[in-house]
């Protein structure tokens, strides 16, 4: 049997994300769609939050995609299939309302896409009509395209480059949806901040129910920091408790944005300090 978090498969998926399998049946046993995990690699480490794209009972298998963004996801990055992860938390946050509306639409953008799979999936075996739009900068940046079109009656996907899929963005494709006429009850979005704040504007003079997954820094987890606080409807919220999901209508875009990139320069440092180590470990 698999020792506690131990990885079993670890894939790359481009250039920057690699798609991470660790057995933990705990969570696997206990995990619904929307909710994340925590994983922090050593005792100092920091603690990242993760998207759970799928989950396998029968092997109490974790699927998780993982974006080289900093330190930590680079330290994640140079484990390998055997290896195990110091901490696995989870499942944290409020699952996913998954009732019968009608026609929902899910948005994942980039990385995003992992987190949107399972939510999706749901919606379906709900009996909903769904319809999945996945969007990326690149061809190459795709994502859990095959996933995406298992999970929904019908997938559309956008390239920025138009490289594959439709050129443009995610919003470019739901503008077109909701231009033709096609009934949408509710609309669920996860990917990064400007792409959920744009499909809020959107579907907001439309009166659509549009809920979006925020994946603010975290630390603790539990909303005893205060790391992961938004402002929801003019109240302040944690999301890894109150959250991830909210009312995409209500939640102050603005302020995430200014808060989103206050701690880039340290993690800019970080990294550095990080493949420095790296290439003195490697004798470089
Ligand atoms: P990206 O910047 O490559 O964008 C992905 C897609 O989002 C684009 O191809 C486009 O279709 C859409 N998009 C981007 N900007 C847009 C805009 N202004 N208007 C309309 N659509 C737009 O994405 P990436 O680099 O893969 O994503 C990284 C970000 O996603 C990180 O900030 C990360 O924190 C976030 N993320 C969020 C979640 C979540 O739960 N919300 C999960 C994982 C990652
Ligand atoms: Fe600390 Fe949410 S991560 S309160």
């Amino acid at each position: 049997m698999p020792g506690k978090n131990e990885i079993i498969h670890k894939e790359d998926l481009n250039s920057e994300s690699f798609r991470l399998c660790v057995y933990a049946p705990e969570i696997v046993r206990k995990h619904l769609p929307g909710q994340f995990v925590i994983l922090r690699v050593h005792e100092d480490g920091e603690r990242i939050p993760l998207s759970v794209v799928g989950t396998d009972s029968e092997k109490g298998l974790l699927d998780m995609v993982v974006q080289v963004a900093g330190k930590t996801t680079r330290l994640l990055s140079g484990l390998s299939r055997g290896d195990s992860i110091l901490d696995v938390v989870g499942p944290l946050g409020r699952p996913t309302g998954i009732t019968k509306v009608g026609n929902v639409v899910t948005v994942g953008g980039g990385v995003g896409i992992a987190g949107v799979v399972k939510i999706t999936r749901a919606f379906l075996e709900e009996g909903n009509t769904v319809t999945g739009i996945i969007g990326a900068r690149s061809r190459d940046m795709v994502i859990l395209e095959r996933e995406m079109r298992a999970a929904c009656h019908t997938l559309h996907v956008a390239t920025d480059d138009g490289s594959a899929g439709k050129k443009g963005f995610v919003t470019d494709i739901l503008r077109g949806l909701i231009g033709d006429g096609q009934p949408i009850d509710e609309v669920l979005t996860v990917g990064p901040l400007v792409m959920m704040k744009a499909v809020a504007d959107l579907t907001r003079p439309h009166g659509i129910r549009t809920v979006a997954s925020l994946n603010t820094l975290m630390v603790d987890g539990t909303g005893m920091c205060g790391c992961c606080r938004c402002t929801v409807d003019g109240q302040m919220k944690f999301a890894c408790v109150d959250g991830p999901e909210f009312d995409a209508h209500k939640i102050d875009f603005e302020e995430l944005l200014r808060r989103q990139y206050m701690y880039a320069d340290l993690e800019k440092t970080s990294c550095e300090t990080c493949r420095i180590e790296e290439n003195l470990q490697n004798g470089g």
